[in-house]
């Protein structure tokens, strides 16, 4: 442990005096260690120091330990100013809102931490939960109150090739009896600029994601969530824009419990961010000797938001997903839920697979409705076991079966709750959340398990690890479709702990059980795409997006989603039109809008003519050739429909790129029509251009032209209008997709 002060140079950590630089590839974050000056004279025995944020913005490599690193973007020089902090406490000075709040065992609130050193950390200091793996380099920072005996570590982790930076602290108590700490943010950054553009993807069931801005330049803003997981409602991920010195930074956080993102900018002053645990109800009890780590938060910082979404999609596909499917292909699926609800009955599901399987389609999904007491969604939750009245033969039967005919299989679990109508509650009432008195709030007739107790997750472990071995599932769904209201554990548990403690059950599940199966694909859900997270993304590598698949909103819902999250986390089907919302979509348009991603249909595929089902293929064997670069091709937005909602387009272009493909979207008929232009290409590269094949539209287009003919000029496709669609009354929704190809 060093207290710094001579200079050193390792690889991307270095120090110089009293600054401490982290470089990544493009950015760079300056700490600034100082003399504490607040003390009278009479009180001072030795000098003090505390350690605040000088910079944070575009790398500034090139100067390998300058003298005066820059005051901005991101910074202050002012010696006798605390509020560069990166973890203030009530108690130092610090005017804004503090990322950490401990309550004492003397009845004080005060924290007055001070900074004790520095050491570098090769790799990442290893966490059991989710977290970014493979670090390149980590600052260990520790701060200590000595009067309170609290200690603070931080680890500032770089992520090299993604720019990314994550920070996690860890409180310790070294000498109180106990002590209780009311707030633990994982990161506090100052951002140097007294008026920011703040950018949240909020929403709701069916409306997940949908992007929204605000302008800040006084006040606190505070994006959260509060009843157990990331939420429908505010996605963690929050972008916010420097307005004076047009620098963008993005934050989120690996975590699915519930989060909280400050924003809080001083007009005469700078600006700041705090991301973490959300403190609303928290109290954590730390006994003498005992630690906390947070979660990780997630930063990054960059000129513009297509670099931004760059750097996230970059960081999650190489450091937040399971190793086993890091850029792995992800299959095609088809899912019986639109298609067949709880009527689930194994001769049908024979006869869907045989269609599926003669589409091209490679994973059999049966969803809801396959086991034990689980005629409707009143009852069943809980015994995860195959009903034998639905699957005669037996699910181990049925999935030989299924794999017979060529296809994987896969089932559907919502492991976190339970129905009071289950032979499970019937067992062990203690296994769900009750609180003593109350009757239960019974949403979509479930309530919620109690994930904090470890004999339930023996159980869950125990039951769904028999069906994974009897039917050797290659695919789990794993749902969710609550919010903790009762959030009670009858095992004791402090209720300021539980909300915590509750993900934390979630977390150890999924950890044994991909441990124990690392080949098994699972697929999260929260009734649609309600807990969309990169806690959930480090055990489930792609979620489902939205039980909305109707292309005019599932247009928003992948155009907000793919601002922070990669195409291969976003589960995304084609199912039947929902013409009952207005907005109408050909079979052909629902493929172009709904293919990207994690990709499927859900819908009876019986039910379809054979012209259909010809269409289907074709659009499979598109699919299954560009499956790669549909999947994790690096990702622009061209047309953002939150900016003009007409209009969705999006290119996805391959690493060399040789290859991409430009879907284009006209949210409404009769909109004006426009040029579509690519992005990313290789300007001086001659491109084929060839149109998908769609049954409602065939246009001719130049067969080749250069990069820059096609960034800057861009295609005129004219309408995209379907004559043959004569019902020009209704909402239509109308696209394409060209695929280029370098000569
Ligand atoms: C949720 C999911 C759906 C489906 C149903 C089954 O709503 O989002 O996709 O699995 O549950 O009950």
């Amino acid at each position: 442990m060093s207290l710094c002060f001579t200079h050193i140079y390792i690889t991307m950590i270095n120090f110089d005096k009293n600054f401490i630089y982290l470089h990544t590839k493009n950015t760079s974050l300056v700490f600034e260690i100082k003399k504490y000056l607040y003390e009278d004279e009479k009180y001072i025995k030795e000098d003090r120091y505390f350690i605040t944020q000088r910079y944070y913005g575009p790398s500034l490599k090139e100067e390998l330990s300058p003298k005066e690193p820059l005051l901005r973007p991101n910074g202050s020089s002012n010696d006798y100013c605390n509020d560069y902090l990166i973890s203030s406490s009530f108690g130092n000075g610090n005017n804004s809102e503090v990322s950490l709040l401990v309550f004492n065992e003397n009845n004080s609130a005060v924290t007055r931490l001070f900074y004790k050193g520095f050491d570098i950390i090769k790799g990442g200091k290893d966490v059991k939960v989710p977290h970014a793996r493979n670090a390149s380099e980590t600052l260990h920072i520790v701060e200590k109150d000595d009067v309170s005996g609290i200690e603070v570590h931080l680890y500032y982790s770089l992520f090299e090739d993604s720019d990314v930076i994550v920070c996690k602290k860890e409180i310790v108590n070294t000498k109180q009896n106990v002590c209780f700490f009311r707030k633990a943010s994982s990161l506090e950054c100052p951002i140097n600029c007294k008026n920011v553009l703040i950018t949240t993807f909020d929403g709701a069931w069916t409306k997940e994601r949908t992007r929204h801005t605000l302008n800040l330049s006084s006040g606190v803003f505070v994006n959260q969530s509060f009843l157990g997981s990331s939420s429908h409602k505010h996605n963690p991920y929050i972008e916010v824009v420097d307005n004076e010195n047009k620098l963008h930074y993005a934050f989120n956080l690996v975590y699915s419990g519930n989060h909280k993102e400050t924003v809080e900018v001083n007009p005469t002053e700078h600006s700041s961010v705090l991301v973490g645990i959300n403190d609303f109800g928290f109290e954590y009890a730390l006994n003498k000797g005992e630690s906390f780590m947070t979660p990780e938060a997630v930063m990054v910082v960059a000129k513009s938001t297509d670099e931004i979404t760059f750097k996230m999609h970059n960081f999650i596909n190489n450091h937040i997903i399971n190793p086993s499917y890091r850029y792995k292909d992800r299959p095609i699926l088809f899912n019986s839920w639109e298609g067949s609800t709880f009527k689930i009955e194994e001769k049908s599901l024979l006869e869907m697979a045989d269609v599926a399987k003669q589409v091209g389609i490679e994973l059999f999904v049966v969803d809801d409705g396959w086991f034990s007491n689980r005629p409707n969604d009143q009852s069943g939750l809980g015994d995860w076991t195959a009903d034998n009245n639905k699957f005669p033969s037996g699910i181990k039967k049925f999935a030989e079966k299924i794999r017979e005919k060529g296809l994987k299989f896969g089932l559907w679990f919502e492991p976190e709750s339970i129905s009071i109508n289950s032979d499970l509650f019937r067992k062990h009432p203690e296994f769900a959340q009750l609180v003593p008195g109350y009757n239960p709030f019974a949403r979509r007739h479930q309530i919620v398990i109690d994930m904090a107790n470890k004999k339930v997750i023996d159980y869950l472990f125990e039951m769904i690890s028999k069906v994974i071995e009897e039917a050797e599932l290659d695919y789990i769904k794993w749902d969710y479709n609550r919010l903790i209201t009762d959030a009670y554990s009858n095992t004791g548990i402090r209720c300021g702990e539980y909300m915590h403690r509750f993900i934390m059950g979630t977390y150890e599940l999924l950890d044994r059980l991909t441990t124990k199966y690392p080949n098994l694909l699972i697929e999260s859900c929260s009734s649609g795409g309600g807990r969309y997270d990169l806690g959930i993304l480090y055990y489930t590598p792609q979620i489902w997006g939205s039980d909305n698949s109707n292309s005019f909103y599932r247009s928003f819902i992948a155009c907000g989603t793919l601002s922070a999250y990669p195409q291969s986390t976003f589960g995304a089907h084609v199912s039947r039109d929902y013409s009952v919302t207005g907005h109408r979509s050909s079979l052909e348009d629902r493929f172009n809008i709904n293919c990207l991603g994690a990709f499927g249909y859900e819908m009876d595929l019986r039910q379809d003519g054979k012209e259909d089902l010809e269409i289907i293929k074709k659009q499979i064997d598109f699919y299954k050739k560009h499956r790669h670069l549909i999947q994790f091709g690096h990702y622009y937005y061209v047309d953002n429909c939150f900016d003009d909602d007409r209009y969705y387009s999006f290119v996805v272009v391959s690493e060399n790129k040789k290859e991409a493909i430009l879907s284009v979207v006209e949210l409404s008929p009769g909109v004006p029509n426009k040029t579509w232009k690519f992005k990313g290409l290789n300007p001086t590269a001659i491109y084929e251009i060839e149109m998908r094949p769609q049954a409602n539209a065939d246009i001719k287009l130049l067969p080749k032209l250069s990069g820059s003919e096609l960034m800057d000029t861009g295609l005129d496709l004219g309408s995209l209008y379907d004559e043959k669609d004569n019902n020009v009354f209704q909402k239509g929704i109308y696209s394409r997709m060209i695929f280029v190809k370098e000569v």
